[in-house]
């Protein structure tokens, strides 16, 4: 059931206090990584959904978005694409910057990464204050896909994120697992 995959996902998750900076709790996947079950059922997962939502593509955000985008991807028997941190992506780029909590940070996609019209799933691993995601789905409609979904393994709801992605998602799904 979700529920119980839910709390196999969370239990794997460790919370790390102060890290990377004092009075912050850091939601460590690592554990969740080196566990084969927890990590097979979690790739399931995802491409249940990117199935589900009738995606073409598969985006997943730098870095730990990479390290759960491309297997879903994959086992969903669709094409990856990298969203980078700017300067990483060859060629030609779009580049989106978004508010850290100290200055900004930007993301890029390579303008060529999607055939227009390409039904496009997102997919990071925790959404936080969602300005990450925000950043990522503006960059995929610029880039000429179309949002199906936003799907993560943790949301940090206290947070708001899913309130501030609420215009970018439209009436794409977000899912957290
Ligand atoms: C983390 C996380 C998300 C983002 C969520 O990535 O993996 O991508 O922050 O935060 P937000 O919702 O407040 O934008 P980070 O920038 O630490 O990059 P990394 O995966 O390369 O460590």
């Amino acid at each position: 059931t979700g529920a119980a995959l839910s709390d196999l996902l969370l239990s794997r998750i460790r919370d790390v206090a102060d890290y990377p900076k004092p009075g912050v709790m850091f939601k460590d996947i690592t554990p969740l990584l080196a566990d084969p079950e927890a990590f097979s059922a979690l790739v399931d997962a995802l491409a249940a959904l990117c199935r589900e939502r009738g995606a073409d593509k598969v985006v997943g955000l730098e870095a730990r978005g990479f390290i759960l985008g491309a297997p879903a991807a994959a086992r969903a028997g669709l094409g990856f694409v990298p969203v980078r941190k700017a300067g990483k992506l060859p060629g030609a780029t779009f580049g989106q910057t978004y508010e850290l909590e100290y200055g900004t940070a930007e993301i890029e996609v390579l303008t060529d990464a999607f055939v227009p019209g390409d039904k496009v799933i997102v997919i990071d691993d925790v959404l936080a204050t969602g300005g990450t995601a925000e950043a990522a789905l503006e960059l995929v409609r610029r880039a000429g896909g179309e949002v199906v979904g936003l799907a993560v393994l943790l949301e940090l709801g206290f947070l708001g994120g899913r309130d501030r992605l609420a215009k970018a998602l439209g009436d794409a799904p977000l899912d957290a697992l």
